[in-house]
């Protein structure tokens, strides 16, 4: 946008407006004119200029008294001043007034277009966060939360009410539930979403390290530590995500509370804590009572995070929600991949609900990701999701339908072969690699490829 930026010119000499114009059209900026600081006041909201260039000496007002009226109406715009003067003064009236430049008249074009195209990478800057921002709250919508099961929508329920506070949130739920997806979600729909967003995994840091990463330290001139802020200061304004919390000691379990009740914290080695305005989101996939039982988990910590519960159920308990999932990681992932959108099998998809799913939605991402990539026609076969899913599964009672009719030894036999292939395959005919994914002994394996007559394929 800002390859033109629109730039409202304010001086009480015409002359100089007008080679300033001239210079400006020259770098393709759009400007706007005035002799009068009381007509550029006037026009400023309907101009909407990306910045300003305002003299010093003006009759009415000096150039850094309109500066700030023009910050009171947009505090971020950039300012250039302009002066006559030599006086340091004034270039450092300006600059402490919020000046983004000041330069001397007769203005040299060199200076006057390297400022603008400061200028311009700032307002590019500028607009790529607001649009990396927008991006963000579309991908975390709650319309990107998908699921109609009963669960769900209580889910959702609670998410509406707890996004218009800042009261902190307890999310659980097994691995690879969403609680993430959940905890972003309710960041960037509630009013503190232009602020960040800050994530610390407690089980990935060190225990004795987790305290200076949550709560800064502060410089110590005798030990020579510089001074670093903690990840609760940098969530001032936004939302901090304490992922595995469960997984925190309780001696960092004490400080957060004190976080959560006093609303400040304080630097290690720091003399007074400091006001922060962060709501907490804490998710784990323990079970925060039990561990209380076991002296693990703080209770009145636990009574501190329970605000608002959100607890997501494990995919085997809402499987309503499977073919809605399948559906919206194949738009995706055939998105992504720029392959036209595939359909799924019906087969395809009862196969896919009857799984055990013990790693959740990111499981059932995972088979549709490579489904997506494997499938050869337009449509996802039965063959495309079932070649990931043998690690996890027995097979499903579903498989008897497309196993061989007979005795139920042969129907064991035709799976095993089947599983074995599979297996095989994905582990380039190594006997000993297949033998350890499959969890069984290179000697079983052996056994059971001579007996199901299994051919062995050299590379
Ligand atoms: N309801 C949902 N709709 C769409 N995508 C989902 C949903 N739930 C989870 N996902 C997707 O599944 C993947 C795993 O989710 P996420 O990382 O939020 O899980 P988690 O509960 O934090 O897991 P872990 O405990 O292992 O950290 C992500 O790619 C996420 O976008
Ligand atoms: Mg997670």
């Amino acid at each position: 946008m800002a390859v033109a930026p629109k730039i409202i010119s304010i001086d009480d000499d015409i002359n100089s407006l007008k080679s300033l114009e001239e210079l400006l059209h020259f770098r393709k900026c759009k400007v706007h004119s005035y002799i009068s600081t009381l007509d550029a006041l006037n026009a400023f909201d309907e101009v909407k200029a990306d910045a300003a260039i305002v003299d010093y000496f003006m009759p009415n007002m000096s150039g850094v008294e309109l500066m700030k009226k023009l910050h009171e109406k947009s505090p971020d715009l950039p300012v250039i001043i302009l002066t006559g003067s030599q006086d340091v003064k004034i270039a450092v009236e300006a600059l402490k007034g919020g000046a983004f430049h000041y330069l001397l008249k007769p203005i040299q074009a060199d200076e006057l277009f390297s400022t603008i195209d400061k200028i311009i990478d700032q307002l590019n800057l500028k607009e790529e966060n607001r649009r990396l921002k927008n991006e963000l709250a579309g991908k975390y919508g709650f319309e990107n939360i998908i699921g109609g099961s009963p669960a769900l929508s209580d889910l959702f329920k609670m998410l509406s009410k707890a996004v218009k506070t800042r009261s902190t949130i307890l999310i659980t739920g097994e691995s690879g539930t969403g609680k993430e997806l959940v905890a972003k979600a309710v960041h960037y729909n509630s009013s503190r979403k232009d602020g960040p967003f800050i994530k610390v995994n407690c089980a990935a840091i060190p225990e004795t390290m987790l305290e200076a990463e949550l709560f800064g330290i502060e410089k110590n001139v005798a030990t020579g530590v510089d001074q670093r802020p903690g990840k609760f200061e940098l969530s001032d304004g936004g939302s901090i995500f304490l992922d595995e919390i469960g997984d925190m000691s309780t001696t960092t379990q004490a400080k957060l509370l004190r976080v959560l009740q006093e609303r400040e914290v304080e630097r290690i080695g720091a003399a007074a804590p400091k006001q922060v305005d962060m709501r907490v989101i804490a998710a784990t996939n323990m079970n925060l009572a039990k561990a209380v039982e076991e002296k693990n988990f703080r209770q009145d910590l636990l009574y501190r995070l329970n605000v608002f519960h959100l607890h997501i159920p494990p995919l085997s308990q809402r499987r309503e929600d499977i073919e809605l999932l399948a559906e919206h990681f194949i738009d995706i992932y055939s998105r992504e991949n720029g392959l036209p959108e595939k359909s799924i099998d019906d087969k395809a998809i009862d196969y896919l609900v009857k799984q055990p799913w013990p790693g959740n939605i990111r499981e059932l991402e995972n088979v549709i990701e490579r489904a997506v990539a494997v499938s050869e026609g337009d449509k996802i076969l039965i063959e495309d999701v079932r070649g990931s899913t043998y690690r996890f599964s027995v097979p499903a009672a579903g498989d008897a339908d497309t196993a061989s009719k007979g005795s139920m030894e042969s129907a064991v036999a035709d799976f095993e072969r089947k599983l074995l292939l599979r297996a095989l395959e994905e582990n380039d005919w190594k006997q000993n690699k297949t033998a350890e994914k499959l969890g069984i002994s290179e000697r079983s394996i052996w056994y059971k490829i001579k007996k199901l007559g299994i051919e062995i394929k050299k590379e």
